[in-house]
């Protein structure tokens, strides 16, 4: 199985990622998590990335091209995996195509899944993570047993700086501009499934697995 998984911030990407990963045996790639590696232990790329994550802007291609380049090194792509955050443009698009094919492999599916402004704005400014073991959880629907407390290490929980609802706004528009014409793209290679995340994460994951079937 060799997913992509599009959608705006906040709509459970990470969250159906997750599940997905398990229920498939694939590797999970996530732009968003391995720049945060980056940021968290003073890389270099961490460096380079760090403002544009703050502003809630994509961070240069040349950067994102070469970090999941360098990561795919590292995995079997022909058992399968899942992009979760990446492509993100069309430049980011024709690289992983330029991948596969130089690979002789194909996407499965893109899965884009949407919701509401509104919706988004409150997952996002709800998103509590585990700075230890990286658990998410939401103040407004997956709360922690104690309040601010991991449930699994007893550290400390934090708000992404990226979740402030000004920023959120911001990465928002981005979606608009830069991503959606992906969906576009990948609908018109007959790739996509267009997927509603407003439910709750079992629902969501149920949908997801009805249409991909089995594996
Ligand atoms: P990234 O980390 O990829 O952020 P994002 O795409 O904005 O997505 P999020 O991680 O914010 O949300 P998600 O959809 O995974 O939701 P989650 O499951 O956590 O990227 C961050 C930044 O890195 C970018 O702004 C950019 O600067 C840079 N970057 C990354 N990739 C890049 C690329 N390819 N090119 C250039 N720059 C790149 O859920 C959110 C919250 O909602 C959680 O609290 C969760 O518990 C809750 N929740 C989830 N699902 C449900 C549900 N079904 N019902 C109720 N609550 C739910």
């Amino acid at each position: 199985m060799r997913i992509v998984l599009i959608g705006p911030p906040n709509v459970g990407k990470g969250t159906q990622a997750e599940r997905l990963i398990k229920k498939y045996a694939i590797d999970h790639i996530s732009t968003g998590d391995l720049l945060r590696k980056n940021v968290a232990e003073d890389t270099l790329l961490g460096q380079r990335a760090k403002d544009y994550m703050d502003k809630g802007e994509l961070v240069p291609d040349d950067l994102i091209i070469d970090m999941v380049n360098d990561t795919l090194e590292h995995i079997d792509v022909e058992h399968g995996f899942l992009f979760d955050g990446y492509p993100r443009n069309p430049v980011q698009a024709e690289a992983l195509n330029d991948f596969l094919l130089e690979k002789g492999l194909m996407l499965d599916k893109v899965i884009y899944l949407y919701a509401d402004k509104d919706l988004l704005i409150r997952r996002a400014v709800g998103r509590r993570i585990c700075p230890v073991c990286h658990t998410v959880y939401n103040i407004f629907g997956f709360p922690p047993k104690v309040e601010g407390i991991c449930d699994r290490d007893g550290a400390t929980l934090i708000q992404r700086p990226d979740d402030r609802e000004e920023t959120v706004r911001k990465r928002l528009e981005v979606f608009k501009e830069q991503t959606v014409p992906l969906v576009e793209y990948y609908e018109m290679a007959g790739l996509l499934l267009r997927l509603d995340g407003s439910g709750n994460p079992d629902e969501v994951f149920d949908v997801i697995v009805s249409e991909l079937g089995e594996g």
